[in-house]
């Protein structure tokens, strides 16, 4: 199903105030508009991702992944424009605690169909006070990685900033 995300359908209606389990992140909201600016631009958000009213993409945790140092999310975020020529899928988010002080890096599905994951962006997490039993975590720091470079035409630069994240579980647990 393809969804339009870059006009006023194919959101998901919810109440921003009661945020849903999963990883929420405007990825980058300078692309998004970018975007949306094109007379084809075109976004869908599918297989466990969905969008708000305020183009924040919502990927739900994924159930099956089970790691002390990785959280994983599903779904799949997509841009087109300019007749085909941009394509951008983000899909399958994973993020990966590296070191101490929260450095970790955020993966996704390879775009162009291997099966090694891209490494996309780096940043820093920090654990937060979640709602009722819930966990939560905000990521800061979201720089574009080299190997994420060519997924944007070349137009950004390692180090390019991204648009910061949160992520909210469902039960607390130890930190990694
Ligand atoms: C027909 C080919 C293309 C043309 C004519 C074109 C044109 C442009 C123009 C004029 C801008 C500046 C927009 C602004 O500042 O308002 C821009 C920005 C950008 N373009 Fe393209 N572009 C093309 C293809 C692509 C492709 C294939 C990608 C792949 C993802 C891409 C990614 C970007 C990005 C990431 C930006 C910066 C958005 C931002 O953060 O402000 N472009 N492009």
């Amino acid at each position: 199903m393809i969804s339009d995300v870059t006009g006023d359908s194919g959101k998901d209606g919810r109440d921003e105030a009661s945020p849903l389990p999963g990883l929420r992140w405007p990825i980058k909201r300078s692309f998004v508009n970018y975007v949306r600016s094109l007379a084809d631009g075109q976004g869908s958000a599918t297989h466990g991702a969905s969008v708000s009213d305020s183009m924040e993409f919502t990927y739900e945790i994924d159930p099956d992944f089970s790691s002390i140092n990785e959280w994983r999310f599903r779904g799949d975020v997509r841009f087109a424009g300019h007749a085909g020529l941009l394509f951008v899928r983000i899909a399958d988010p994973g993020i990966r605690v590296l070191g101490d002080e929260g450095v970790a890096e955020l993966t996704v599905v390879d775009p162009y169909g291997s099966d090694t994951r891209l490494k996309l962006v780096t940043l820093r997490v920090l654990a937060q006070d979640g709602p009722g039993d819930t966990e939560a975590w905000v990521g800061s720091d979201v720089r574009l990685c080299a190997d994420g470079v060519e997924l944007f035409n070349d137009v950004y630069q390692p180090g390019e900033q991204f648009d910061s994240l949160e992520f909210l579980l469902g039960r607390r647990r130890q930190t990694p």
